[in-house]
């Protein structure tokens, strides 16, 4: 058994044998007979139960109060990272209409990198060279895709493309991201108390980091009104910051920023945020999780300003699937798109690009 599980046994007997196994990222109990786990990628049904629905119940509640939180009627619902590193999702019912709903993604001890990615075949070694010139030009980026899909991962692979003398703030809602530069500040953020006090919460974070000499911001992921902030940060100065969006496209993405950008309850006009939008963020990164359960990055895309006030993408690289087998095999590849506006500046500081014609 490993130590980052170890914890979370005390509660969890049912499922010790895939909180001590490795290649288990996440186990999802819906209920106490129905418990699912994603192995390499892959969710497969389990055999493992809990008792009762009373037994499922008191080890969620259990878990809730050894974080110092609480999951009862008034508070059906808990999101909470363990001292382990875990992430743990919580539901009651009657939130949660077929008993007590648990999710746990495990803490990786080790994020992956740029090379471990290429090596999976998640990107080819043409979108390689293209992310090392984005980072190393500076350009503002935002990595996409679905749940799981592999944002943080990308992020994290990103970020190490960021030279070893950059001054790097890395701002988490539950730390997940292990950069390799030794010039690294890392900050969490912390939920309210059980009165509802001391929150500080990822926009509190953005704007006191802001005093603190970033060179480049890493922000695990965008949600809310943050995103304002971090627009104004990328646009005045703090060049070469990074975080992650859930959208369903590049496209998808830029619309999601600028509907966070309106949570922050400033009283923007969409056109002030939408052009807000479009000059700070100068790439996205899209990634995916395709049907057999591997995840690619299957799209880089440049934005270009707003003509007619809508957003225009130019698309540098995209994963194409060709077909899917029964059994959910994929096949495809990555096809270079447009060259990108950034080539002459890649040039000047001998930076190697893809070939385009
Ligand atoms: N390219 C990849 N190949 C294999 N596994 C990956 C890849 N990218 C991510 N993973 C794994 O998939 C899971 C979800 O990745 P994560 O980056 O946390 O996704 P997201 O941030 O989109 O929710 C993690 O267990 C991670 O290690
Ligand atoms: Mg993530």
């Amino acid at each position: 058994m490993n130590e980052n599980s170890s914890f979370l046994v005390l509660f969890l007997a049912p499922v010790k044998e895939y909180l001590a196994d490795d290649q288990v990222s996440e186990i999802l109990i819906n209920g106490p007979s129905q418990i699912y786990i994603e192995r390499n990628g892959k969710l497969e049904e389990t055999p493992a139960r809990f008792a009762n629905e009373a037994q499922l119940k008191a080890a969620a509640v259990n878990i809730a109060k050894s974080v110092d939180r609480q999951l009862d009627e008034m508070h059906p619902d808990l999101d909470a990272r363990l001292p382990d590193g875990s992430r743990v999702h919580a539901t009651i019912p009657p939130i949660s209409r077929c008993g007590t709903i648990l999710s746990i993604r495990k803490f990786k001890k080790e994020m992956l990198t740029i090379d471990r990615l290429e090596q999976f075949g998640s990107i080819p070694h043409e979108g390689v060279l293209l992310l090392n010139a984005i980072v190393k030009l500076r350009k503002n980026t935002i990595v996409s895709g679905g749940t799981s899909s592999g944002k943080t991962s990308v992020l994290n692979a990103l970020s190490g493309l960021i030279p070893e003398n950059d001054r790097i703030l890395v701002l988490e809602d539950a730390s997940e991201l292990q950069l390799q530069q030794k010039h690294c500040v890392y900050f969490e953020t912390r939920k309210p108390d059980k009165n509802g006090q001391g929150e500080f919460s990822i926009r509190d974070l953005v704007i006191a980091s802001l005093r603190l000499r970033p060179d480049r911001l890493v922000i695990g992921e965008i949600r809310g009104g943050e995103a304002l902030d971090l627009l104004q940060a990328m646009n005045t100065g703090h060049s070469g910051s990074m975080s992650t969006i859930h959208a369903n496209s590049p496209l998808d993405a830029l619309s999601r920023m600028e509907t966070c950008a309106i949570l922050s309850g400033a009283n923007l006009p969409l056109t002030a945020i939408r052009m807000q939008v479009a000059s700070a963020i100068n790439c996205v990164v899209h990634t995916m999780r395709l049907p057999d359960g591997s995840r690619k990055i299957v799209e880089i895309a440049e934005v270009l300003p707003l003509e007619n006030g809508e957003y225009r993408l130019r698309s540098l690289m995209r994963w194409e699937t060709r077909s899917v087998a029964p059994d959910g095999t994929v096949t495809g590849g990555f096809l270079l798109g447009e060259c990108p506006t950034f080539r002459d500046d890649a040039e000047l500081l001998h930076l190697e690009l893809p070939e385009y014609r």
